[in-house]
């Protein structure tokens, strides 16, 4: 993880965000674990603070790799990011009695007024969770925690901040929507780290100048809790039909946005396309 830190970092100064006057930058990470991302965000603006979100140990989580003294810039909440429901704005009377997680939801972790100047948004479902996870998240999980993400990121964000975070594959709908969301309210990067994971099919993002207050900002974050609201109450076959109820524009958005999305997809495509072209694995299958 520390190369793709390092090397995210070189491509787009990302853990390096501009503040107004000598206050100290306030960072949030909502996955941190094992810490290299914040890591390398709080080593390159000296003085800097993080909260940030880990899942436990005991839940499936990754162990925290950070020294004692980068420790104590830290403050670390252990838990499960898709119990916040109260941070998503869903209230106890709201959550059906028989709800599998009903007893588990949590109360606000971040107050109103609470804001980052820069928050990583690296979380990724990972195979010892989803053993013990409930079984109306397994499918929808992945984009529950991106959902989750994003929500809290732009709801605590100082204007003018910037968001990584890591979708799959630029191409698809569920992905190229974000980013054409984001790119009417901030400046939209997107970089294929070579040092790891060329296979697969992720890539990180990179938003600065994000304005969190634009009126596309806040109808984009109604959009995220409601599809997220909806994948948590309701069954996967009522939630998909509420998402595409409530769906952008394919048409539009491809109007507004494809130029640009191919243009922010060369680079992924390319680092992916290479490493494929030279999977052994690959060359076999193409053989038979
Ligand atoms: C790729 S790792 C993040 C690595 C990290 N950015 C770093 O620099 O070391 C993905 C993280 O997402 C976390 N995660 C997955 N689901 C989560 C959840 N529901 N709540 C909190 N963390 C979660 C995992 O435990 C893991 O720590």
């Amino acid at each position: 993880m520390l190369n793709i830190a390092i090397e995210l970092h070189d491509k787009t100064n990302c853990f390096r965000v501009p503040t107004v006057g000598d206050r100290s930058v306030a960072v949030l990470d909502l996955c941190m674990a094992p810490g290299a991302f914040l890591r390398r965000a709080l080593k390159s603006m000296p003085g800097s603070l993080a909260t940030a979100v880990t899942l436990p140990i005991a839940q499936g989580g990754h162990e925290i790799l950070l020294s004692a003294s980068l420790l104590e810039r830290i403050q670390v909440h252990e838990l499960d990011l898709n119990f916040l429901a109260a941070d998503m704005g869903l209230i106890d009377q709201e959550i059906p009695d028989d709800h599998p997680d009903k007893a588990k939801f949590l109360p606000l972790l971040l107050n109103e007024g609470c804001v980052f100047d820069l928050t990583i948004c690296d979380g990724s479902v990972q195979r010892p969770h989803r053993q013990i996870i409930a079984d109306y998240r397994q499918d929808l999980e992945p984009s529950r925690l991106l959902l989750m993400q994003l929500v809290l990121a732009m709801e605590h964000l100082e204007p003018g901040g910037t968001i990584v975070f890591r979708p799959h594959q630029i191409d698809q709908w569920e992905t190229v929507k974000p980013l054409h969301q984001f790119s009417n309210f901030g400046k939209v990067m997107a970089h294929k780290p070579t040092s790891s994971y060329q296979v697969k099919s992720s890539f990180y993002v990179v938003v600065t100048e994000v304005d969190s207050t634009h009126a596309e900002a806040l109808k984009s974050v109604a959009l995220w809790k409601s599809t997220w609201r909806a994948a948590t109450l309701i069954c996967e076959l009522e939630a998909t039909a509420h998402s595409a109820e409530i769906d952008l524009d394919s048409e539009r958005v491809l109007n507004e946005f494809g130029a640009r999305l191919i243009e922010l997809g060369e680079q992924v495509w390319r680092v992916q396309a290479e490493v494929l072209g030279n999977a052994n694995w690959l060359k076999k299958e193409a053989a038979k």
